[in-house]
C-alpha cells in the first residue's frame, strides 16, 4: 500500500508543471529539439537534414557529450553559438539555426538554457554528419559577412502599437514571438541572401507570410480569430474552427503546447495587435493611438466561442447570459468578478468541471467596462450601465 502511494506521489511530481526547470521551459519555447533531433533519434543528438539552395546541411549534436556534443562548451561558447551564430572553434553557423531571433533572448534565459543543456539533457555519443555543400560554397567565411550584416543589429523592442494599458503583456508577447519562438523563421519572407526580411514589429513585412518546404506559412498580421481560438490553436493544434497541419503541427507538438496560460495570452495578444494597428487611429505626430475596444467586438473576440453570439451558452456546460440574475443584478460586482477572475463550476460525481477564463490580464479597465455593459444591455437583460468606478472596486480589491 505504502508503495502504491509512493508511486502515485512520484507520478504527481513528474506530471507537475512546477517540476520543469526554467531552462527546460525555455528550450521548449525555443523549440531546440525540433531541429536538433533526427527522426527516431535521441533528443538533441542532431542529424536532422536541412535542404538549402546551396546543398544539404545537418543539425549538430548539442547534448553534453564531451567528444560528439557540446560538453566542452563554456557558457561564453554557448552564448556565442546561440545568439551570434559562431561555433566554439570560430566557424560561422549556417542560418538554418535561427540565431538572429535568439539574439533577442535575455542573458537570464540563455543562462537557464545553458544549465539545462549541461545538466539535464542526456549525453549522446552520436557523431555529427558532414554537410553536403559543394566545396566552393562550403567556405564558411561568407557567413561571417552574413552575420555581420544581419545579426548584430538587434534593435530595442518596437511595440506593434502604443498601448500603455497592456505594456507588459505586449512586451512579453513580442519577446516570445520575436526571440525564442522564432516564428518569423517560417512566417516572414526571406531575401536573396536567405535572411528574413524583418525580425521584429518595426518591419512592415515581419510575419507577413512565406513559403517553406512546399507549405505556405500564412501572414500572422491579419489573423481572423478570437484570442481564445488562437490560444486553443497554439495549445492543442485545433480550435473550434481551425486545425493545424504540416510544419506548424511540429511547432505545436514540440513547443507551444508546453507554454503557460499567461505566455499563450501574451503571444496571442501580441499577434492580434497587428490587427488593431491596421485599424487604429493615428495621432498628428504619426504614432498610433490606443483606443479601448468596444463591447461588441470584445464579446466576439473573447466570449462568443463559449457563450454564443446569442448569449445562450450551451446546455449544462456554459451558462446562458440572457436573463441571468447575476448579470441583471443592480450591483454589477459579481458579474465583474466573474469576468475579471474567471470561474469554475464545482466538480461533482459524474460531472467534470468547466472553466470560465479570467480576463484581468487581457482587458484594460475601460475594456472591462465596455464588455460588462455589452452583456448588461443585450438579449433583453436591460440592466443599468456599470461605470469604470465599479470595475475599480473589483480590480482595486486585489492590489
Ligand atoms: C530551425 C532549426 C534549428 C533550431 C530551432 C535550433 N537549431 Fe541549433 N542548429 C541548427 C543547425 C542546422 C545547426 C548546424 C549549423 C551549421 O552546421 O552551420 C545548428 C547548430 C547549433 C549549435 C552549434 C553546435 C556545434 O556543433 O558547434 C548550437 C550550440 C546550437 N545549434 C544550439 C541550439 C539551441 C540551444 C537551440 C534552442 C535554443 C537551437 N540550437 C535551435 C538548427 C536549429
Ligand atoms: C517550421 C515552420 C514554422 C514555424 C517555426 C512557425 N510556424 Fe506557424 N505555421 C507554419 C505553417 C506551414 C502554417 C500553415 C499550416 C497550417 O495553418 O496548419 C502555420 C500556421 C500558423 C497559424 C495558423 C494561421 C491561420 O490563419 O490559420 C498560426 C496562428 C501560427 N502558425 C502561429 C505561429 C507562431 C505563434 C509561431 C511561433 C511560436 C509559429 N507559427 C512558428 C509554419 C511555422
Ligand atoms: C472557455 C469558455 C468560456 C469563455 C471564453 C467565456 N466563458 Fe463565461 N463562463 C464559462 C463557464 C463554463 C461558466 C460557468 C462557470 C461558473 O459559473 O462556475 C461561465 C460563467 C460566466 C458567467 C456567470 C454566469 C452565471 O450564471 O454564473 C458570466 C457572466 C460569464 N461567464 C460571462 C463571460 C464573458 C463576458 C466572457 C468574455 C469576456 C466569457 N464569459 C467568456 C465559459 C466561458
Amino acid at each position: 500500500m505504502k508503495q502504491t502511494l509512493l508511486a502515485i506521489g512520484c507520478l504527481l511530481v513528474t506530471g507537475n508543471a512546477a517540476a520543469t526547470s526554467a531552462g527546460e521551459y525555455m528550450a521548449r519555447a525555443s523549440d531546440c529539439v525540433a531541429c536538433h533531433t533526427a527522426e527516431g533519434g535521441q533528443p538533441m543528438a542532431g542529424g536532422k537534414k536541412f535542404s538549402t539552395p546551396v546543398g544539404d546541411i545537418y543539425a549538430t549534436n548539442i547534448t553534453p557529450d564531451k567528444s560528439s556534443g557540446i560538453g566542452n562548451y563554456r557558457y561564453e561558447d554557448f552564448e556565442k553559438a546561440v545568439r551570434h551564430g559562431v561555433a566554439k572553434d570560430g566557424h560561422a553557423l549556417y542560418p538554418a539555426m535561427p540565431y538572429p531571433s535568439y539574439a533577442r533572448m535575455s542573458d537570464k534565459d540563455i543562462h537557464a538554457l545553458y544549465d539545462y543543456f549541461m545538466h539535464e539533457v542526456p549525453a549522446s555519443p552520436e557523431k555529427n554528419k558532414e554537410n553536403d555543400i559543394p566545396l566552393l560554397l562550403s567556405a564558411r567565411w561568407p557567413l561571417h559577412v552574413w552575420n555581420w550584416l544581419f545579426v548584430d543589429e538587434v534593435k530595442p523592442e518596437t511595440p506593434v502599437i502604443k498601448d500603455d494599458n497592456h505594456k507588459e503583456l505586449l512586451s512579453r508577447g513580442a519577446y516570445l514571438v520575436e526571440g525564442p519562438g522564432h516564428c518569423g523563421a517560417c512566417h516572414t519572407p526571406r531575401g536573396v541572401t536567405m535572411q528574413e526580411k524583418g525580425y521584429d514589429a518595426s518591419s512592415d513585412v515581419y510575419l507577413s507570410g512565406a513559403t517553406i518546404d512546399g507549405w505556405y506559412a500564412p501572414s500572422l498580421r491579419n489573423i481572423s480569430m478570437s484570442q481564445d481560438e488562437l490560444k486553443d490553436l497554439l495549445r492543442m493544434g485545433r480550435s473550434q474552427h481551425n486545425a493545424i497541419s504540416g510544419p506548424m503541427s511540429e511547432v505545436v507538438t514540440q513547443s507551444t503546447q508546453y507554454l503557460t496560460e499567461s505566455d499563450l495570452n501574451a503571444i496571442s495578444f501580441y499577434l492580434l495587435s497587428f490587427n488593431r494597428k491596421a485599424t487604429a487611429p493615428v495621432s498628428p505626430d504619426g504614432s498610433i493611438v490606443y483606443k479601448p475596444t468596444d463591447g461588441k467586438t470584445l464579446y466576439s473576440m473573447y466570449c462568443s466561442t463559449c457563450h454564443g453570439d446569442d448569449g445562450k451558452g450551451k446546455d449544462f456546460t456554459v451558462p446562458s447570459l440572457a436573463n441571468n440574475s447575476l448579470i441583471t443584478a443592480k450591483d454589477p460586482s459579481s458579474l465583474i468578478s466573474v469576468i475579471y477572475h474567471g470561474a469554475e463550476t464545482p466538480q461533482t460525481q459524474g460531472n467534470i468541471s468547466f472553466k470560465m477564463p479570467a480576463y484581468k490580464e487581457v482587458m484594460s479597465d475601460d475594456e472591462l467596462t465596455n464588455v460588462v455593459n455589452y452583456v448588461r444591455g443585450n438579449w433583453g437583460n436591460g440592466a443599468p450601465q456599470a461605470t469604470k468606478g465599479d470595475i475599480k472596486k473589483v480590480s482595486g480589491a486585489e492590489k
